[in-house]
Order: structure tokens, then C-alpha cells, then sequence
């Protein structure tokens, strides 16, 4: 049909890895060098008309006190961005648990994407590109570095997912 398939989607990861700004890139276009910490969570909606998909998008926060939140958000999504920091490898320590979490718990049937962002930080760079990507090949995670700041595959990594989607 010509129907627009809505599609749950819940962002995860570390306090600052750029959950956010990756959302704000996404829906908006937009970036902020000074993007607020989210308060419990955010919605947006983001409607991608060649693949026939709604995406109701779940911004979660990553600090610590809100985590006994996430099973809410994550609950029936078809969908999971878990974003790591590539600069801080502390983040990607809590993405990997996030990953673990969702295995657990998680819709048996969620797409998953790994996003190591603010990869216009490379000089910075605390998690190397080829120790995540075998995380998330052994995990069946597709594997992006991203910069929400310079819009760096950004786009990429909704569009797979909505492509992935499985049909109702
Ligand atoms: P919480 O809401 O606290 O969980 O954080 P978050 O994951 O939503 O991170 P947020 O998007 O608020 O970004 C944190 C900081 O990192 C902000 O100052 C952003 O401007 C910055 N930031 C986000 N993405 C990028 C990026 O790709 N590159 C650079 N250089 N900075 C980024
Ligand atoms: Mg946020």
C-alpha cells in the first residue's frame, strides 16, 4: 500500500556521546555546540517518504538517574540507535552494556545500530573504528561512525534501519 508505516525508535547511550544532536541533525537539520542534557526523555516524529516509514523517535537521557527509565522507551521498539562518544572510551564501555541490556530485554526482533559519534573528533579518538565494528559484526550490530556536528553519515544510519524495517 501507499501507507505510511509508523515505527518505533529509541536512541541509547552514555551521558554527552551526542544522542540529541544526532536526533536534532536528523529531524531538523540543525546542531547546537551547546546542545542541553536531555531531562528524562524527548519525542520527535520523523517521516521518511521513500521508505513509507514514520519513525516516532524516542530520545532518551544518558545520565545515570534515568536509567531505571529506558525500559519504557525501549519496550516494543522496532528500532535502536546506541550511541557511543569515539573520543571517550568509558561510553563505549556503556554502549556495549546498553547492547546487553536490549539482548536481554529487549524486542527479540529489534534492528540495531551502533553509532560511534563525533567522529570530526578523530585526533581525539579513544575507541578505534576496527575494535567496534568486530563488536558489533559478532553482535549483528550494523557499525557507523557519525558526526552529528559535521553531518557525517548521520542520514546513513536512519535510512538503513528504515530499510531493514521488517513489513507488517
Ligand atoms: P544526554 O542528553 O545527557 O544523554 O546527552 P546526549 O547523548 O544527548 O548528547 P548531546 O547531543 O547533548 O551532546 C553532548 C555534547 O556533545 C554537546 O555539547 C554537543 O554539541 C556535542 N556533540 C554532539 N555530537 C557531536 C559531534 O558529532 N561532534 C562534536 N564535535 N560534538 C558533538
Ligand atoms: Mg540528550
Amino acid at each position: 500500500s501507499g501507507g505510511l508505516q509508523q515505527a518505533k525508535l529509541v536512541l541509547l547511550g552514555d551521558m554527552g556521546a551526542g544522542k540529541s544532536s544526532l536526533v536534532l541533525r536528523f529531524v531538523k537539520g540543525q546542531f547546537f555546540d551547546y546542545q542541553e542534557s536531555t531531562i528524562g526523555a524527548a519525542f520527535l516524529t520523523k517521516t521518511m517518504p521513500e521508505q513509507h516509514v514514520k519513525f516516532e523517535i524516542w530520545d532518551t537521557a544518558g545520565q545515570e538517574r534515568y536509567h531505571s527509565l529506558a525500559p519504557m522507551y525501549y519496550r516494543g521498539a522496532a528500532a535502536a540507535v546506541i550511541v557511543y562518544d569515539i573520543t571517550n572510551q568509558d561510553s563505549f564501555s556503556k554502549a556495549k552494556n546498553w547492547v546487553k541490556e536490549l539482548q536481554r530485554q529487549g524486542n527479540p526482533n529489534m534492528l540495531m545500530a551502533l553509532a560511534g559519534n563525533k567522529a570530526d573528533l578523530a585526533d581525539s579518538r579513544a575507541v578505534t573504528k576496527e575494535e567496534a565494528a568486530a563488536y558489533a559484526e559478532e553482535n549483528g550490530l550494523a557499525f557507523w561512525e557519525t558526526s552529528a556536528k559535521t553531518n557525517v553519515s548521520v542520514l546513513e544510519v536512519f535510512t538503513d534501519l528504515a530499510t531493514r524495517l521488517p513489513r507488517p
